[in-house]
C-alpha cells in the first residue's frame, strides 16, 4: 500500500490506521505528485492519495500551482493503475444549502481550491473511493486546533468567524472511517465522511479552550470582518446518504482524542 502526502494530517492518521498492513509512506521528498510517479512504484494493492495543496487563500493567488498538485497529482496517483483512495472537501459546495450535503447534491465550489479539488476528483477515475470531508484536524502540520492552543495561551481573547457551519473531523476517525469502507468491500465514487454534529469556527473555538483548561475568551465575528482572500461556504455540513457509510464519531469525541495527542 502507498501512502502519498504521508507527511501532512491526514497522511500520518492513515499511517496510523493502515499499519498492519505493508505500507509506503511518501512525503513530499520522495514522490513531488506533480511529477509523474518514480519507478518502483508499480504493483501497489491500494493507493492511498493524502497529498494536496491545502493553502485555501494561497490557491486563490496561484491557482494553477494549487491545480498542478490537485488535478495533476491525482491524475499521477490514478497512472499507478492500482485501487485508488482521493480525498476532496466540503468546499466543492457553495453553503447556500440549509440541510446536510449529500454525495447526490451538486457542487459548485466558491474558491480557487474548491475548484482543483472538484477537478481533482473527476481527476481520480470512475473506480477511486472519493472520500469528501471537513475542517481537519491532527496532531502534525497546521491546523485550527493547534492554532487555538497557541493563540489561546497567548491571548485574553481572540476573534474567530461565527457565520461558518461545518464538521470538525479529527483525522484519526477519518483513517479509521476510510479502512472500515475500504476494508468493508463498499463500492467506489463518492463518499461524505466526516464528523457527527456541527458547529461554527467560534464553538469549535470555545471547545478548544473548555476541553483544553483555556482561559481565553473567544469574541464571535463575521467572515466579512475576517476578510480572508478566498470565499468560503456559509454552511458545509457533509452527511452520507449511502447504504452502509461508515459512521464518525462526534467532532468533540475527535477533538478529545486529539486533545490527548497534544
Ligand atoms: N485540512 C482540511 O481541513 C481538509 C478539509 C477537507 C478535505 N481535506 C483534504 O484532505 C486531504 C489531506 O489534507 P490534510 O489536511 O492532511 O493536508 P496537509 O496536512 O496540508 O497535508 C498535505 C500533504 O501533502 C503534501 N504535498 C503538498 N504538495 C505536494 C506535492 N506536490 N507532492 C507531494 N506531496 C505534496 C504536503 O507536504 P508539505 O508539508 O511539504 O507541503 C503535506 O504533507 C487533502 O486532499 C485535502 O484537500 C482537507
Amino acid at each position: 500500500m502507498l501512502v502519498t502526502g504521508a507527511g501532512g494530517q491526514l497522511g500520518a492518521a492513515l499511517c496510523e490506521a493502515f499499519a498492519g498492513g505493508e505500507l509506503v509512506a511518501l512525503t513530499r521528498a520522495q514522490w513531488d505528485v506533480t511529477l509523474p510517479p518514480p519507478p518502483g512504484l508499480a504493483g501497489a494493492a491500494l493507493v492511498l492519495h493524502a497529498a494536496a495543496w491545502t493553502d485555501v487563500d494561497g490557491a486563490e493567488a496561484d491557482p494553477q500551482a494549487a491545480a498542478a498538485v490537485n488535478v495533476g497529482g491525482t491524475q499521477h496517483a490514478a497512472e499507478l493503475g492500482a485501487p485508488l483512495v482521493a480525498f476532496s472537501t466540503d468546499y466543492v459546495f457553495d453553503g447556500r444549502c440549509r440541510r446536510p450535503y449529500v454525495e447526490s447534491d451538486g457542487p459548485a465550489p466558491l474558491s480557487a481550491y474548491g475548484r482543483t479539488k472538484l477537478l481533482g476528483e473527476a481527476a481520480a477515475g470512475e473506480r477511486a473511493w472519493i472520500v469528501r470531508s471537513s475542517w481537519l484536524f491532527g496532531w502534525v502540520g497546521t491546523n485550527f486546533v493547534r492554532t487555538m492552543l497557541r493563540l489561546g495561551s497567548e491571548r485574553e481573547e481572540v476573534a474567530v468567524v461565527d457565520d461558518q457551519r461545518g464538521c470538525p473531523t479529527y483525522v484519526g476517525h477519518l483513517a479509521a472511517a476510510v479502512h472500515e469502507l475500504v476494508g468493508g468491500g463498499l463500492p467506489g465514487g463518492l463518499w461524505h465522511l466526516a464528523a457527527a454534529g456541527d458547529c461554527t469556527w467560534a464553538e469549535l473555538a470555545e471547545a478548544i479552550f473548555e476541553e483544553a483548561g483555556i482561559d481565553c475568551r473567544v469574541r464571535r465575528i463575521t467572515t466579512a470582518e475576517l476578510g480572508r482572500p478566498a470565499p468560503r461556504p456559509a454552511y458545509s455540513v457533509l452527511r452520507s446518504e449511502r447504504r452502509g457509510a461508515p459512521q464518525l464519531p462526534h467532532w468533540r469525541e475527535g477533538l478529545r482524542a486529539c486533545l490527548e495527542r497534544l
